[in-house]
């Protein structure tokens, strides 16, 4: 499934990050990438020990907390705390596969399996050119560029890329979760029945018998399906 969440940051916490990442010192992105992506990676990335990383990772873990969209269609059980990088012209990530495993730095030795990638628009669409975060999926390449912002999430499995700058500067932030339903079609319906559930209790009530009988229903599921 890949979805966009609108405004996941308010355009205080937007501001914050931008002000933060204009005075950071940035180090080439290789340093994080893997043997094989590393020689397709282009970009770069804040340094986990720059004295913001921490500040800014937790103001995005805690939008994440509460955005509703978020944790219905991933149903996160751990994530890797967000990254940040950043494409200058000429700069680009050609097609690749994450990890199917993160560490978590400082954790001592916890590790998350990606299920879910997450991209976080941090620049305004106008304010570059190229930059498309490409995924590649069953219906071919969706070229993705959102408001800053705005987040995409899609499944980890597929092959994906940052299509090269050629006009401006493209930050962003980008993290992986391990959800609780390791199963995406699982999470699909248990997303599309969450929505349904929402819609009626706006319509009926919370109390109403079939309202009830549906959220029994998801609970039920998710009592099946989750790994914690
Ligand atoms: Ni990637």
């Amino acid at each position: 499934m890949m979805l966009h969440i609108p405004e996941v940051l308010t355009p205080e916490e937007l501001a914050h990050c931008r002000s933060v990442l204009e005075k950071a010192d940035w180090q080439d992105g290789k340093a994080t990438a893997g043997q094989q992506s590393a020689k397709a990676k282009y970009n770069l990335q804040l340094p986990l020990n720059h004295p913001q990383h921490r500040e800014l990772a937790e103001l995005i873990l805690r939008a994440l907390g509460r955005n509703r969209i978020f944790n219905s269609a991933v149903v996160p059980f751990r994530v890797v705390p967000p990254l940040f990088n950043r494409y200058d012209p000429g700069m680009g990530f050609g097609a690749h596969v994450d990890n199917a495993v993160r560490p978590i730095p400082d954790s001592g030795g916890m590790r998350v399996r990606t299920d879910v990638s997450a991209t976080l628009f941090l620049s305004h669409p106008e304010e570059y050119d190229g930059g498309e975060l490409c995924i590649y999926d069953e219906a071919g390449m969706q070229e993705i560029k959102l408001p800053a912002g705005d987040m995409i999430v899609y499944d980890t499995t597929v092959l994906h890329s940052v299509a090269p700058v050629t006009r401006g500067s493209r930050w962003a932030s980008f993290f992986w979760t391990q959800s609780m339903v390791r199963d995406e079609s699982r999470r699909r319906v248990l997303y599309d029945l969450d929505r349904a559930i929402m819609d009626l209790r706006t319509r009926l009530s919370d109390h109403d018998p079939a309202v009830l009988q549906l959220v029994n229903c998801y609970h039920n599921l998710m009592r099946q399906w989750c790994d914690l």
